[in-house]
């Protein structure tokens, strides 16, 4: 067990693109003994980098979870072992998911209403934060319970070649429908028809997606899976089929922009098309979880999900690695493991 306590403080608030130098190494000796009622404390094994905490680390105002004061270990999805308990449902041990912080230990109130749960047995460390974490999870949810698809229909989805937008698109070929994705580059677009057997593809960067998403659906779009927001979200807006349904996953495109994002224009076309925006957090299913992680392992276990993880090594590669979230050079779920081998597999 290590003695140093590594940390990654927020030094200075991003401007735009997040830089390494926003952020601070630092060791500071580890804590020991004891810890209180309510409370434990969890060794980190691997981190999730997940495109909204670029919004904890604006100033307060724009984000689910409060923002990161400077000068403060930056917050972080992970998992990791319980060291030590203050809280016999979570005892030394357990093998816990929550939102922790980018350290080596991090002390977790467990009545706080963050999100905590033991893993499932079975599943590794990486697997639950992985392959069958928080990202598949939310797109299993937001596809099926938000927007309600049914077979022969078209489905779109922006941000289609990441985390949640590849589980997504690939549950909706699944369930019987046409899915497009949207995603940035051929390479992305290529693995998209390829591996996952999409129908169609908008590479973002290099074609005009409302004119491409005319083309491709020319009845329209049922379900628009959206993950970025922006100019992407209009494109579909003007094209969405009559009692379409938007799911609203998250706004990628506007994280780095220092303001709020802003909404579609013309929401008339809303109105006239019977067309439901919808908005939901993969939390509002938590108990629901095993429910998604059987009917993900069975449709991995009958390879109907490609899927591919970006999984890097190394506490002091944090920033660096979560950058790659928004320049797009992340291949899939984007993981920094800090724990050695064999127990980020148990
Ligand atoms: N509602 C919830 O509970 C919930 C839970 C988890 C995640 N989310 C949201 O789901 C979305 C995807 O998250 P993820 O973790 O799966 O990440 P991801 O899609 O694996 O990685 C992020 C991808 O976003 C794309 N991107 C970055 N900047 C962009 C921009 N300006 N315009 C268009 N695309 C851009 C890049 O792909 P390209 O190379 O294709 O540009 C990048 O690879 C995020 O918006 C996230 O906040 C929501």
């Amino acid at each position: 067990m290590s003695e140093t306590n590594r940390q990654w403080i927020l030094r200075a608030r991003p401007q735009g693109h997040m830089r390494v130098e926003d952020f601070e190494l630092k060791n500071v000796p580890a804590p020991t003994g004891a810890v209180g009622a309510g409370e434990i404390r969890i060794r980190n094994v691997a981190f999730l980098c997940a495109p909204t905490m670029r919004n904890w680390m604006d100033p307060p105002g724009n984000s689910f979870y409060p923002s990161v004061p400077l000068g403060e270990v930056m917050l972080a999805p992970a998992v990791g072992r319980v060291v030590a308990s203050g809280d016999p449902e979570y005892p030394v041990g357990t093998r816990v998911y929550t939102i922790s912080s980018w350290q080596d230990y991090a002390s977790i109130p467990t009545g706080a209403g963050l999100p905590l749960h033991a893993l499932p047995e079975g599943l590794s460390f990486l697997e639950g934060i992985g392959r069958y974490g928080l990202n598949p999870l939310t797109a299993y949810f937001g596809l099926l319970d938000v927007g309600q698809p049914r077979a022969g229909e078209t489905l779109v989805v922006s941000g289609a070649a990441g985390s949640t937008g590849s589980t997504a698109a690939q549950i909706g070929k699944i369930k019987g429908l046409r899915v497009i994705g949207i995603a940035g580059g051929a390479a992305k677009c290529a693995w998209l028809r390829d591996e996952c057997g999409l129908d169609a593809t908008v590479d973002y960067k290099a074609e005009p997606v409302e004119e491409r998403l005319a083309a491709l659906c020319p009845d329209g779009i049922d379900v628009f899976y959206d993950n970025v927001g922006g100019e992407i979200l209009q494109a579909a807006v003007n094209n969405m089929a009559p009692f379409g349904r938007i799911v609203l996953c998250g706004q990628i495109a506007s994280y780095d922009e220092g303001r709020q994002p802003e909404g579609p224009r013309n929401m008339m076309r809303l109105i006239y098309g019977s067309i439901r925006m919808q908005g939901f957090l993969c939390g509002n299913y938590a108990d629901r979880f095993d429910e998604a992680v059987t009917d993900l392992k069975a449709w991995t276990a009958a390879g109907r999900i490609a899927y591919r993880e970006d999984l890097h090594h190394g506490f002091e590669n944090l920033p660096a690695v979560f950058a790659t979230l928004f320049s797009g050079a992340n291949q899939g779920t984007l993981l920094v493991q800090v724990a050695d081998e064999a127990e980020a597999r148990e």
